[in-house]
Parts: C-alpha cells; sequence; structure tokens
C-alpha cells in the first residue's frame, strides 16, 4: 500500500520531469549558488561527496534520452523508478555461499593508467570493512559498467543487467564520490531521504531551485537500526540546490552542525552495509 503510494508519487514526479523544459537552465543556476554559498562554506580543497559530485553535475539537466532521468546523481529507469530498492530483495546484489557480495564490473579504457588504478583500489576499500567484493566481470549479466561520462550517477541498487555507473574524469575520480556511487548501487539513498530525516534536518523548500523539489522527498528507507548520520558519505551539503545562496537542508536543533562534508564513508555507511548485506562478523 505504501510502496504502490510512493510508486504513484514518483511516476507523477517522472511525468512532471518530462514536461519541464527549463530543468537544465535550473541546473546551471544551481552552479551560481554554490559559488555563492562558497564564500563561507566551503574550501578550495572541499573534497567531500557532496561538493564534488554537485559541482561535477552542475551542467547536467535531466536526459530524455532512453528514457533515462536524473534526481541529482541518481539515474532511474521509469520501470525502475522505485527508488527505495531497500525494500524489496530484487535490488540486492546477491550473497555467494562463501558470505561474500561479489559485485562484477567493467571499467572503461577512458580513463588514464593512475585513475584506473585509483578507482579501482577504491573499489577495494569496501572489502576492508564489509563482505561487498568487487571484481572485474567475467561474463556476468549483472554488472556495473563505469564509465567517464557526463557527471557522477548511478541507479540505485541493482538493475539485472549493465547498469552505467558514470564517474566523469571531470570531477568525479575521487574516493569520496567513488563510494558514494557505490553505495547507491548498491541500495542506499541519500541520508537527507530518509524516513527519519524530520527529527534531524529541515528542508527549506522556498530555498530549493524551482523544478527541483522533487530531490528532497523523503523515501520510505529502511534504516537498519542505523542513525541518521550527518556524516554520511551520503548527505548532502546545505546549499545542495540552492536557488539563493540559502541553506537548503539546515540541521536541527543545532543549525551550526556540520552537515555533508564527509571524504569517506562514515562507520555508519560501513554498519549499514553490514547489516543490508547481512556480513557476518562485522556487526558491530
Ligand atoms: C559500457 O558503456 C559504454 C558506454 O555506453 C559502452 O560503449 C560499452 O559497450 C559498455 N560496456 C559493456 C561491457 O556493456
Ligand atoms: C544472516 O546471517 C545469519 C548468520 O550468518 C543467518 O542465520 C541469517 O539467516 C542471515 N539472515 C539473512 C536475512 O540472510
Ligand atoms: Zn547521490
Amino acid at each position: 500500500m505504501a510502496l504502490l503510494f510512493v510508486l504513484t508519487l514518483l511516476i507523477t514526479v517522472f511525468c512532471s520531469v518530462q514536461g519541464r523544459s527549463f530543468q537544465k537552465t535550473s541546473f546551471e543556476m544551481t552552479e551560481e549558488n554554490m559559488e555563492i554559498g562558497s564564500t563561507n562554506n566551503f574550501e578550495e580543497d572541499d573534497q567531500s561527496a557532496s561538493s564534488l559530485i554537485l559541482k561535477a553535475n552542475r551542467n547536467l539537466g535531466q536526459r530524455h534520452d532512453e528514457t533515462l532521468v536524473l534526481f541529482g546523481d541518481i539515474a532511474v529507469h521509469p520501470k525502475f523508478i522505485n527508488a527505495d530498492p531497500c525494500t524489496s530483495r530484487d535490488c540486492k546484489w546477491p550473497k555467494s555461499s562463501d558470505g561474500n557480495v561479489y559485485v562484477p564490473y567493467v571499467i572503461s579504457n577512458q580513463y588514464s593508467m593512475r585513475e584506473r588504478l585509483n578507482i579501482e583500489s577504491w573499489l577495494q576499500t569496501f572489502a576492508k570493512s564489509t563482505c561487498i567484493r568487487f571484481f572485474r566481470r567475467r561474463g556476468q549479466q549483472a554488472f556495473l559498467n563505469i564509465t567517464s561520462g557526463s557527471g557522477c550517477t548511478s541507479y540505485v541498487g541493482r538493475q539485472g543487467k549493465a547498469q552505467q555507473v558514470s564517474l566523469s574524469r571531470n570531477g568525479c575520480v575521487h574516493l569520496s564520490v567513488v563510494q558514494h556511487e557505490m553505495l547507491h548501487a548498491l541500495g542506499f539513498d541519500h541520508e537527507q531521504t530518509r524516513s527519519d530525516r524530520d527529527n534531524h534536518v529541515q528542508i527549506l523548500i522556498q530555498n530549493i531551485q524551482p523544478g527541483l523539489e522533487f530531490a528532497f522527498r523523503k523515501i520510505n528507507t529502511i534504516n537498519l537500526n542505523t542513525p541518521y548520520d550527518y556524516n554520511s558519505v551520503m548527505q548532502y551539503g546545505r546549499f545542495a540546490f540552492s536557488r539563493n545562496g540559502q541553506p537548503t537542508i539546515l540541521p536541527i536543533p543545532d543549525n551550526n552542525a556540520v552537515i555533508g562534508r564527509a571524504t569517506e564513508m562514515s562507520p555508519n555507511d560501513i554498519l549499514r552495509i553490514n547489516r543490508l548485506y547481512n556480513c557476518s562478523g562485522q556487526q558491530e
């Protein structure tokens, strides 16, 4: 019932997005506003996933080809529009009998040797603290196709066939971004869309770029008994998609709390992977 509601809601969102022709302009205006915000709130060398992704994606609009729609950095096919994959088993990657979860990928030769080595070593960071094992595809049907497309984007959860993960050479080849997009591919949504977010952040609709309000819609996420985490690599910064340089995401009750500055997966991000995928021996 709730699922149906969310689905209907998202389909409505999709249709309204399809109908908007000024979407690209909206993203371009976001860029200016991010820069206004940067004077006080971002450092020059800000390596947080949020800043890097919003910067790399600033010129991305909604792509209508291949019926692909972007929600910030989440790519969605209409038939997979349910962005809450954790409610169903379909979006999870299968667990092998040895307890590991093997996720096949191919990586484009658009990257320099150094970029490829970096990306692949960042994929291996998951093996240190979780049962996720990214490995080079050997004929598997469902796999991540990592390419330098436009911006930093990923589908949420396993799509059952080739699924694009775009890590543009122009701004996405960073540890925080790679971990963020892989967390999407593993089935995780943005922190600020969590079902319990209203207890931790206030969304200031009046400051959101018109037409992008849907990116802040709450999702009926499974929170796996982990707390809301301002330091999650999935948390966007307080000026995300601002129309006017004013905050769009305000932490509450402490409005000055630091949010969206994670430069790598937080202990909570790791815990959630281990809970969602039931990684044994790593539950604590
Ligand atoms: C990965 O995506 C690129 C770009 O769309 C495409 O050219 C390539 O064939 C894909 N690779 C595989 C193995 O599907
Ligand atoms: C999780 O792992 C435990 C112990 O390995 C097992 O008993 C349990 O059935 C698993 N649960 C799921 C949902 O896979
Ligand atoms: Zn994202």
